[in-house]
C-alpha cells in the first residue's frame, strides 16, 4: 500500500489490513499477512511521531524528494527503509521500479489522495481505479477532487471502462480499467 505523508497524517492511518479474511487470503497466496507500507513525501517533512511508526506489523518504506533534512532521514532510518530521489523530481516511475527491484513488489494499492493520484495518472502508472460513490453533495472551491485541488487538466485525458459495480447499503463501489492515449512519437 502506498500513501502520502499528507494522507497518513490527516487520517492517522497505520496502513494495516484490519479484515482477517483479507490477511488470510494473502497468506494463502504465499504473501506476508500485511502488505509493505510505503510512504511518499516530496519535501521529506515526515515525522516519526506519526501513528504508523508505532506499529511494527509490516515494514515501512519511505520515498522522498532530494530535500529531506539529514536529521529526519537519520530518525526515519531507525524505523524504515528510506529512498531519496536521485534527480530533482520524485517520480512514480522511479519509485515503482525501486519497489519492484528492491522489495519484490508486483502490485501497488495507491491510497490517494488526489494530488498523488494525479501525479501517478500523469505518469500513466495507474491500471485500475476503485471509486466509491457516497450519497453526499457538497460544494466549495477548495474541495479536493479525484485529481487534487481544481487546477490544470491532465496532460491527456484517461479513458475508463467499468469493470465491476456493487451496491452495499447506501454506497456504490465501482472498479474501472484505465486506458491511456498513445503519445505521438513524431514518426508516421
Ligand atoms: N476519500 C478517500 O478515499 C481518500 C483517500 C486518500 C486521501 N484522502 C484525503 O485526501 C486528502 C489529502 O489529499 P491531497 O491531494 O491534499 O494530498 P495527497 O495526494 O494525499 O498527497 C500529496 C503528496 O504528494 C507529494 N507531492 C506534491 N506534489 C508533488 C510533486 N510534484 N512530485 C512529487 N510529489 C509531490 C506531497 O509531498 P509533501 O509531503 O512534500 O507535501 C504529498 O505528500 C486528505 O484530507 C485525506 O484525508 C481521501
Amino acid at each position: 500500500m502506498l500513501a502520502s505523508a499528507t494522507t497518513v497524517s490527516a487520517d492517522t492511518m497505520t496502513m494495516g489490513l484490519p479484515v482477517p479474511a483479507l490477511r488470510a487470503a494473502r497468506v494463502a497466496r504465499g504473501q506476508e499477512a500485511f502488505p509493505l507500507r510505503v510512504l511518499w513525501t516530496r519535501s521529506g517533512n515526515l515525522s516519526t511521531g506519526l501513528r504508523l511508526f508505532g506499529e511494527s506489523f509490516a515494514p515501512i518504506v519511505v520515498f522522498s524528494g532530494k530535500g529531506m533534512p539529514i536529521q529526519t532521514r537519520t530518525a526515519l532510518e531507525k524505523r524504515a527503509t528510506v529512498w531519496q530521489a536521485p534527480a530533482d523530481s520524485l517520480s512514480p516511475e522511479w519509485a515503482l521500479q525501486m519497489l519492484a527491484q528492491h522489495h519484490g513488489v508486483r502490485k501497488v494499492v495507491l491510497e490517494g489522495g488526489g494530488t498523488l493520484l494525479r501525479l501517478f495518472l500523469a505518469s500513466r502508472c495507474v491500471d485500475e481505479l476503485c471509486l466509491t460513490w457516497c450519497p453526499r453533495v457538497f460544494g466549495g472551491s477548495t474541495g479536493i477532487t479525484l485529481t487534487g485541488l481544481p487546477g490544470d487538466f491532465l496532460p491527456s485525458s484517461v479513458q475508463a471502462r467499468l469493470l465491476r459495480m456493487e451496491q452495499t447499503g447506501l454506497e456504490c463501489f465501482t472498479r474501472w480499467g484505465l486506458k491511456y492515449q498513445r503519445i505521438f512519437s513524431g514518426k508516421r
